[in-house]
């Protein structure tokens, strides 16, 4: 079988590493609240970012969400972003108090459509979220161009996107941006994990007391504020150590496994398409085509895993259906019928990418 996602494969081929890492931790006792351990990883991912700073929470979730806090979007608040993500890109801003305003996307590259965003702009407009969804960056230069002429706070959702690049700069482009390691991602950790990477001194300090219970020192239990129990934990920041040095490494055997994907397979499908400015890390490689649920059925009889991403945009999801995007967001609306997600992840070899492609061949040449 050849699953959609399989972490374990690169984790075996540092498996001696990484039960050393996490034996170090079990030695020590210090599962939680380890910052000597969560600091090294911090730094390790700051610099990989040529950040500034960097502060481990506990999932990407909550690094959107605390994000969001520290840069003073709140209620009445309203923050640009698409609904063709993950629901936490959007719920994040829910949680704040603050309202999604969704745009479309673009057709071939699925990132945010950089044309729509001034048309939302508005008294009530705080913020923009895009998503760099797949693992390509959205047209980041535009959207600090816009940032900058509306005074407006810019996040970027990188859970997708460790390593990607646009114009040679690893995302994130602007001041803040915000990663999951779930453990299927680029950099996945052994369980949930996220972070924060932000140049703004403030954001950081506030992010680290809002993970910390509300404490702004590290030791003692003087609570400044009302916080949140959202620490990165000792094992999870041991084992991101250990993956970290190989990040690079597997994000070129992702491409690799892209590159396969996109020979065998352009005559037949739409593949993805990279954007002029960029470089495509692929989390995931999304295609489009007909009939899929038929082929994702005869895929799954032939020992082939495939998934979609995301099968119901957020509009459409239950808490948001009240804001009234139904058919407005035509192109989000049209490529959720059509994507579909191939397995592609470090120790997936070129020879069960082949067979993924014979297999599809079969299909559409019955
Ligand atoms: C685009 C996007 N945003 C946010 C998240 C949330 O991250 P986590 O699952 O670590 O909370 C994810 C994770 O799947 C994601 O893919």
């Amino acid at each position: 079988m050849i699953d959609i996602f399989a972490p374990t494969r690169a984790e075996k081929e540092i498996e001696k590493e990484l039960i050393s890492a996490i034996q170090s931790v079990m030695e020590t006792g210090r599962y939680c609240r380890n910052f000597e351990l969560l600091g090294e990883f911090e730094n390790a991912f700051a610099k990989y970012c040529k950040k500034t700073y960097a502060i481990g929470v506990n999932s990407g979730s909550d690094a959107l969400f605390f994000a969001l806090l520290a840069h003073g979007v709140g209620k009445g608040d309203e923050v640009i972003t698409v609904s063709h993500s993950f629901m936490e890109s959007s719920a994040s801003i829910s949680k704040v108090g603050a309202t999604p305003v969704f745009v479309d996307i673009d057709t071939e590259t699925f990132n945010m459509n950089v044309k729509e965003i001034e048309s939302k702009i508005n008294n009530k407009t705080k913020a923009i979220l895009p998503v760099h969804i797949y693992g390509q960056s959205v047209e980041m230069d535009k959207i600090l161009d816009i940032a900058n002429k509306y005074k407006l706070v810019v996040i970027e959702d990188c859970c997708q996107a460790h390593g990607a690049a646009y114009s040679g700069v690893k995302v994130p482009i602007g001041t803040t941006g915000c990663f999951s390691f779930y453990p299927t991602k680029n950099l996945g950790a052994l369980g949930d994990a996220g972070i924060v990477v932000t140049d703004n001194e403030k954001v950081a300090a506030k992010i680290k007391s809002l993970r910390d219970d509300g404490r702004s020192a590290e030791a003692g239990y003087l609570h400044d504020e009302i916080g949140y129990n959202s620490r990165m934990d000792g094992i999870q920041a041991a084992a991101l150590i250990t993956k970290m040095p190989y990040l690079n490494k597997w994000n070129e055997e992702r491409k690799k496994i892209a590159k396969r994907y996109d020979e065998n397979l352009k005559d037949i499908v739409k593949i993805p398409k990279v954007g002029n400015c960029n470089e495509h890390v692929y989390y995931l490689y999304v295609i489009k085509v007909q009939n899929r649920e038929t082929l994702m059925n005869f895929l799954k009889e032939n020992g082939v895993g495939t998934a979609i991403h995301y099968p119901l945009p957020i509009h459409q999801q239950p808490p948001y259906k009240h804001l009234g995007y139904e058919g407005k967001l035509p192109v989000t609306e049209k490529i959720v019928k059509e994507i579909l997600s191939l397995p592609i992840y470090p120790g997936l070899t070129i020879k069960e990418v082949d067979e993924v492609c014979e297999k599809i061949k079969d299909f559409y040449s019955k």
